[in-house]
C-alpha cells in the first residue's frame, strides 16, 4: 500500500514535470502505469500521439502488439508494470534527444526503486541503452541478462515488429522463448544457488 502511494505521488511530480522541453508540446504526461508490487517492468521509448492524448503508456497499436502478445504466455497488461524513457511525448514522434533522456532518467530510478521489479524488459534501442550502453539490438534480443539487482531482458519494440514482419516473429518468438521466465521471474531467481544450476535460467554476460 505504501508503494502505491509512493507511486502516484511520483506520478503527480511527473505530471508537472518541467525539466526538459518536452513538455512545453506536450498535452499530458505519461507516466506509466502498473502494480507497484509489479514483477515485471516494461519500458518503451516515450509516448506517441494516442498516450499523449490519453495520459497513459501504449495505448496506440504498439500497446495493443504489446497486449496481445502478453496474452499469449498467458500475461496481462494489468499484472506488469509499463513506462517510458521519456515521459512527455517527443515531437512528429521523434526519438527522444539525449538531453531529454537524461533529464527524464531520475523519474524511472525512483520508479524502479519503489517496484524493485525482478525483470526489467526493454522495448527497443533506448531502453536497451539504458540498462546495456552500446549493446545493439539485433544481436541482443531476447537474450536475459543480470544487471545489478536486476534481470534485463531487451525485446524490440513493438513498434518495429509493426513496421517488419521479420521483427514481428521475432518479437513473438523472444516473448515465447522467455515465457518461463517472464511467467515465474521470483522462481528463477530462486534458482541462483550455485551448488544447483539445474533449473537456472539461461543468462549471457
Ligand atoms: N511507444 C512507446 O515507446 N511508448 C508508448 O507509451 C507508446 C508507444
Amino acid at each position: 500500500m505504501e508503494n502505491e502511494i509512493l507511486l502516484s505521488k511520483l506520478a503527480e511530480k511527473i505530471r508537472t514535470c518541467t525539466l526538459c522541453p518536452l513538455y512545453q508540446g506536450s498535452t499530458n504526461a505519461v507516466p506509466g502505469e502498473g502494480p507497484a508490487d509489479a514483477k515485471l517492468f516494461f519500458i518503451g521509448e516515450g509516448p506517441g500521439y494516442y498516450e499523449d492524448q490519453s495520459g497513459r503508456p501504449f495505448v496506440g497499436r504498439a500497446g495493443k502488439l504489446l497486449e496481445e502478445t502478453l496474452s499469449k504466455i498467458g500475461l496481462k497488461r494489468e499484472e506488469v508494470f509499463i513506462g517510458n524513457v521519456v515521459k512527455h511525448r517527443p515531437p512528429e514522434n521523434r526519438d527522444p534527444l539525449p538531453n531529454e533522456i537524461a533529464a527524464c532518467s531520475g523519474w524511472l530510478d525512483q520508479q524502479l526503486a519503489i517496484i524493485n521489479p525482478k525483470v526489467i524488459v526493454t522495448l527497443g534501442r533506448f531502453s536497451l541503452a539504458k540498462f546495456l550502453g552500446a549493446e545493439k539490438i539485433s544481436y541482443v534480443h531476447g537474450q536475459a541478462r543480470r544487471v545489478g539487482n536486476y534481470i534485463v531482458l531487451p525485446m524490440y519494440h513493438p513498434a518495429a515488429a509493426l513496421r517488419n514482419g521479420s521483427l514481428m516473429r521475432e518479437f513473438e518468438q523472444d516473448f515465447i522463448k522467455n515465457k518461463e521466465l517472464l511467467q515465474s521471474p521470483e522462481i528463477d531467481l530462486k534458482t541462483e544457488d550455485p551448488e544447483d544450476d539445474s533449473d537456472q535460467i539461461k543468462l549471457f554476460s
